[in-house]
């Protein structure tokens, strides 16, 4: 009983055994009944009991039942090679950042429905925003760097102030053609003033943020004058911004709204029970240096990075004291979002263990203990290699906890 009518295939980039775990999980979450055929990467489906959802909502499957997928359509409004870099989720080079379809399939798996409201409370670069307004849910996105919240707001919120942005970029040009190149510094600062007096906020966000990446490509030792990769850098988002219109407009996009802010995850401003969905990466323990990556950013932003490391989990302390300090804040954060996730929902943690001086730091176990101390039950634990960015860490996982 197959028949190519029935066929369903994978995405040409789904290379790893998670996606496929998840791809299955997809096809579970929408009730599908099917066969894997043609070496795993196809699918014989015989019974979708609401097909058009599926097209709209699937991440992992670039065709069903011989027709391309929505998704198959968002990802080729991509100005990047690479395929996770699709409309405006290449803005700024964050480093540790979620796979955007990864997160399109967990939003199916957890069956977060159009106009429910999802929480990410360590945002970082905006990635859960993104995808969760293409697919029409609310979302909220908070976290303690102001860098972080600029540019999940700039990613998200820019659309709605395109003519303004456009028009605002050519008084941009004009006024940055006048400026004598005769000092890096002094670019810089006549950039910055130019920047700081534009009226509209999501306007300055917008040349606020082609201006921070300005500074990361200069921290990177990139031979463009800084004058001109702020330039080239806002011109560049402007076209994303355009596909991202295009998109909008000839697939009818209904896109969720975002509300993002700067929030420490241990006292979130969210009122109790008011959350439908919580997907989040917490900072990898001692892994990644978030203030570090960021430094040039953050500097630019007016910030003094020692003060300011302070307030980010995993950095405060030194040796077994960070970690311990570590294990605490977690533990708050992990009470705080129970607090706001309503009953009967699901919460996503991705999360790996670190290597400290040759000894595993157990932070998965500690986040099931905590999770189950909690009332949750670990519905999905997933492996999930991670590929070509740490060398302190190889696996994390994907824990999907329910709250009872
Ligand atoms: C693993 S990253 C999140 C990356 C994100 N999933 C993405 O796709 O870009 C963890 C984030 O936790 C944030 N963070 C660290 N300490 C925090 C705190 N006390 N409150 C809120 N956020 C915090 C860091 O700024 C960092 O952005």
């Amino acid at each position: 009983m197959s028949s190519d009518i029935n066929l369903t295939k994978l995405f040409w980039n789904v290379q790893f055994i998670y996606e496929l775990v998840l791809a299955q999980e997809e096809l579970e979450a929408f009730n599908i009944e099917y066969q894997i055929v043609n070496n795993l990467r196809s699918f014989n489906v015989f019974n979708i009991p609401d097909e058009e959802e599926f097209i709209k909502r699937t991440a992992y499957f670039e065709v069903v039942k011989g027709e391309p997928s929505l998704y198959s359509k968002i990802t080729k409004a991509n100005l990047t090679r690479s395929i996770n870099q699709y409309l405006t989720h290449w803005y700024y080079p964050y480093k540790g950042k979620f796979h955007p379809q990864m997160i399109r399939a967990l939003l199916n798996i957890m069956k977060v429905e159009k106009g429910e409201t999802i929480l990410d409370p360590f945002i970082g670069s905006g990635t859960l925003a993104l995808e969760s307004q293409l697919m029409g849910i609310n979302a909220i996105g908070t976290d303690i760097s102001e860098v972080c919240t600029l540019i999940s707001k700039v990613k998200t919120q820019s659309l709605k102030w395109l003519p303004n942005i456009q028009e605002e970029c050519e008084n941009l040009s004009s006024s940055i053609g006048d400026i004598v190149e005769d000092s890096e510094s002094k670019i810089i600062k006549e950039i910055s003033k130019l920047v700081e007096s534009i009226k509209i906020q999501e306007v300055r966000n917008f040349f606020l943020l082609a201006k921070l990446i300005a500074h990361s490509d200069k921290s990177r030792r990139s031979k463009k004058s800084f004058k001109k990769s702020f330039e080239s850098n806002a011109e560049k988002m402007i076209e994303s911004l355009n596909m991202f219109n295009e998109l909008r407009n000839t697939y009818n996009l209904d896109l969720g709204e975002t509300e993002i802010s700067q929030a420490d995850v241990r006292n979130l401003k969210i009122p109790s029970d008011s959350i439908d969905g919580i997907i989040t990466s917490p900072p990898y323990s001692i892994a990644l240096d978030y203030v570090e990556n960021d430094k040039h950013a953050l500097s630019a932003l007016g910030y003094d990075i020692e003060t300011i490391r302070n307030e980010f989990i995993g950095l405060r302390g030194s040796g077994k004291s960070k970690i311990d300090l570590y294990n605490q804040d977690m533990k708050i954060a992990y009470q705080e979002i129970d607090r706001v996730l309503k009953e009967d929902k699901y919460c996503t943690i991705i999360i790996g263990n670190a290597i400290l001086n040759k000894k595993k730091i157990e932070t998965i176990e500690l986040t099931i203990d905590i999770f189950k101390n909690l009332g949750y039950t670990l519905v999905k634990n997933v492996d999930k290699i991670i590929f070509g960015l740490y060398n302190i860490m190889q696996m994390e996982k994907i824990l999907i906890f329910k709250k009872e």
